[in-house]
């Protein structure tokens, strides 16, 4: 049993207010849940987001923070598979007891993981958010994704080989994973666009092609014309901005489908089969639900083995305090290639 009963927590204290550390209960963990003492997390843009447009939270004050990595401290009702010290890391979600700025959060143990040996604390807290996210817009068949056949279930590694796939922004945290699932699917050509300096990286993920991504959709459309003559069915969009989506849009087949992560700003052709998706990355969303338990069933082993790759990452300094000006950053377009990272247990 814990015996601690207040935690170290950042607090986003009204909506479109201020962040600030301040003090939460400790949670107990309930049937099928674990308590995590929380020594990394991640931060995402939808983070700074929640701040600036308010959406997601209705509750305030509110702690934040999806992507989490820790020690299980505590285990609740009917936990077989996970005790008291397993290093694990989990997709938290916007709910004080279960978000990750802060020292201790709550973890369902279908969406939580053992973190393989390999790896560190800040590795695992850059899988999370966009992990999920790129395997709800390639796999998920409700209503967030492409619906192809993922490549956890039998027969689906290699399933898509031969067929092109485009992604744009493979540099953001969301495209490394798509690249990565891509690869695992069997794509090829696996096009993606970035900024120059990337390019060694992301063909170590998969990419067979990197084009700059400052190119126009002119030169971007030419240059993958010339890189396969099969028609380009699935373009994910992990930026999703009004310039991206016009590119993507441009060099859609006909009969193709662009995975969008924010609202789509091109319009669907009127009678003609092109289609634009907005995914969803959360896990706990009913339509993703049983579609990433199949993904986080079998994270540990991949990670283990090296298929699937955490990201790179930066410490950021001062505990939860440094989560407020590493947020500004991002918000400042000024994280490039790379995850942030905050030490809750680090807070003064
Ligand atoms: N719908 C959902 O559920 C969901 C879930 C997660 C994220 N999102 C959204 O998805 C977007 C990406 O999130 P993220 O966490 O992956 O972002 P991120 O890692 O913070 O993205 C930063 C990267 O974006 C790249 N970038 C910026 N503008 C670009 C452009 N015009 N073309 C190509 N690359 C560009 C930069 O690439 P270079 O370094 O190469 O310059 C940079 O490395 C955000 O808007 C986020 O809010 C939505």
């Amino acid at each position: 049993m814990s015996d601690t009963k207040q935690q170290k927590a950042l607090f986003l204290k009204s909506k479109h207010g201020q962040f600030a550390v301040g003090l939460n209960s400790t949670p107990k963990p309930g049937k099928d849940e674990v308590l995590i003492k929380v020594y990394s997390v991640a931060l995402n843009p939808v983070d700074y987001k929640v701040q600036e447009v308010g959406g997601f939270v209705e509750n305030y004050p509110a702690v934040l923070g999806e992507d989490i990595a820790g020690m299980v401290d505590e285990v609740g009702e009917g936990v077989l598979n996970f005790a008291k010290g397993d290093r694990v890391f989990t997709h938290g979600q916007f709910s004080n007891d279960q978000a990750g700025f802060q020292q201790f959060a709550l973890g369902g143990t279908d969406l939580t993981a053992k973190i393989p040996d390999n790896l560190g604390y800040d590795d695992a807290a850059t899988i999370p958010l966009a992990l999920d996210t790129a395997s709800t817009g390639l796999y998920n068949s409700n209503k967030y994704g492409l619906g192809l056949t993922p490549p956890w279930v039998k027969g689906g590694i290699g399933m898509y080989s031969g067929t092109p796939i485009v992604i744009l922004g493979g540099a953001s945290a969301v495209g490394s994973y798509v690249i990565q699932l891509a690869r695992l699917s069997g794509f090829s050509p696996i096009i993606t666009t970035a900024s120059p300096a990337h390019e060694v990286y992301l063909k170590s993920l998969g990419a067979t092609h990197v084009l700059n991504r400052h190119l126009s959709a002119d030169v971007v459309k030419a240059a993958i014309n010339g890189f396969t003559k099969n028609p380009i069915k699935y373009v994910y969009d992990a930026i999703s901005l009004p310039e991206t989506q016009r590119i993507g849009w441009s060099i859609l087949d006909a009969k193709g489908c662009l995975v969008l992560t924010l609202p789509a700003s091109v319009q669907e052709d009127e009678g003609k089969e092109r289609k634009a998706i907005r995914t969803f990355g959360s896990p706990h969303a009913k339509e993703n639900k049983e579609l990433c338990k199949g993904s986080w069933a079998i994270l540990s082993q991949w990670l283990g083995a090296g298929t699937i790759k955490p990201l790179r990452y930066e410490v950021l300094p001062d505990g939860l305090e440094g989560i407020i000006g590493g947020l500004e950053q991002m918000k400042a377009a000024k994280v490039s290639g790379k995850k942030l990272v905050a030490h809750p247990q680090d807070t003064k």
